[in-house]
């Protein structure tokens, strides 16, 4: 019997409608080979089972979506339930991104719930989510990094503007904004919501450009092309507009891949790599951010669930769309270092197809 997989996507987080490409996307890609359930995170929290065959825009206007409301027991029968019956599933993509569903939150639900999932672990999600704390490990590890300054009124940095102010705990480059001095930095931090948790500055390099990197460490150590995005914007960062919103999504944002760049370089960014990884457990596909300034680089941030995993990256280098994701639920089947069961009691119907006949 063919085995069911769940796809989880969506979540009440800015990176919503994102997550829903990434998460259709996944789970057509993955119905070559499971039975595939789709299980939508509402931006309020709720929780649905959802047809194979929709549309990123039945997420608009389809009220269909929200017929088959989920609930979540948590007993020693624990897991997903469409009414009385229990839904099970070997595995959980998680295609999340940002908020609950990239911070540890959903790892945590998942974890307690003994189902296994796809990506980071719950340490790796905050590290991945709180940049403070992701520069000082790496900063910590000899690893090459911006110098950052936590925003407070009680301090100030140790190196002159232009600043470029970002969330602490951010995504997308929400609220990414670069100010001339410091005073601006705090005034904005205590006015605007984005930055409710907290703020950071480094200094704005300006002519820097990105330099994109997927990596995996299953089955072994591995890296994708580098890419550097190329910006369209006035503005001079790599904005949320370039990423996903000016080409239909990251896929088709505009971009020099493989980005045209030194062996020396690239061999540079692949020792940080072999150094990040002792560092950070990486689970899943993450995409690693350098910026590239003045013939000096610095890792910038990881994104630990990147939008569409960033599998376009690996595109010319001979590893199928197929190929990564069906790696990364091997890598969430064997991985046992958390839980390792998924609960196997409750009624349960047999299997995905099974489930999808009784939907309404
Ligand atoms: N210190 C910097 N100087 C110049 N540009 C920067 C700097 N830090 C970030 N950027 C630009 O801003 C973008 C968003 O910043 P980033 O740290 O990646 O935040 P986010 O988590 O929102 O993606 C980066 O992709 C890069 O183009
Ligand atoms: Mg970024």
């Amino acid at each position: 019997m063919t085995e069911s997989i769940a796809v989880i996507f969506g979540g009440p987080s800015d990176e919503h409608d994102i997550s829903i490409l990434t998460g259709l996307q996944s789970s057509r890609i993955l119905s070559s080979k499971y039975d595939v359930l789709n299980i939508y995170w509402s931006k309020e929290n709720k929780w649905y089972l959802v047809k194979n065959d929709l549309e990123s825009i039945d997420f608009v206007d389809n009220s269909d979506i929200f017929k088959n409301e989920l609930t979540i027991k948590y007993d020693s029968k624990s897991g997903f339930y469409l009414k009385k019956k229990k839904i099970t599933f070997k595995i959980a993509v998680n295609a999340c991104h940002g908020g609950p569903g990239e911070d540890g939150t959903l790892q945590s639900l998942l974890s307690l719930l003994k189902i296994n999932y796809t990506g980071p672990t719950l340490t790796t999600s905050q590290i991945g989510m709180d940049k403070f704390v992701f520069y000082t490990l790496m900063k910590e590890s000899g690893i090459p990094v911006l110098d950052k300054h936590l925003v407070s009124i009680n301090s100030k940095p140790d190196f002159s503007g232009p600043y470029i102010l970002k969330p602490r705990f951010g995504g997308s480059s929400i609220g990414v904004e670069v100010v001339e001095d410091y005073e601006t930095a705090l005034k904005l931090t205590s006015n605007s919501r984005i930055y409710s948790q907290g703020s950071t500055v480094e200094k704005f390099l300006e002519n820097s450009h990105d330099l994109l990197i997927g990596i995996r460490t299953y089955p072994n150590l591995d890296f994708s092309e580098i890419e550097k995005p190329i910006r369209t914007s006035n503005f001079e960062l790599f904005s949320y507009n370039d990423k996903y919103l000016d080409n239909g999504g990251l896929e088709g944002s505009k971009r020099e891949l493989p980005a045209n760049i030194s062996p020396e370089i690239q061999t540079q960014i692949q020792e940080i790599l072999k150094l990040f990884v002792k560092q950070i457990e990486i689970r899943g596909i993450s995409r690693v951010d350098f910026l590239y300034h003045n013939e000096s680089l610095y890792l910038n941030e990881v994104n630990t669930i990147p939008g569409s995993h960033a599998l376009y990256l690996w595109q010319n280098i001979g590893k199928s769309k197929f190929e990564l994701l069906n790696d990364m639920v091997e890598e969430a089947k064997n991985n046992n270092t958390h839980w390792s069961t998924v609960g196997s009691d409750g009624v349960a119907l047999k299997s995905a197809k099974d489930i999808q006949s009784k939907l309404g």
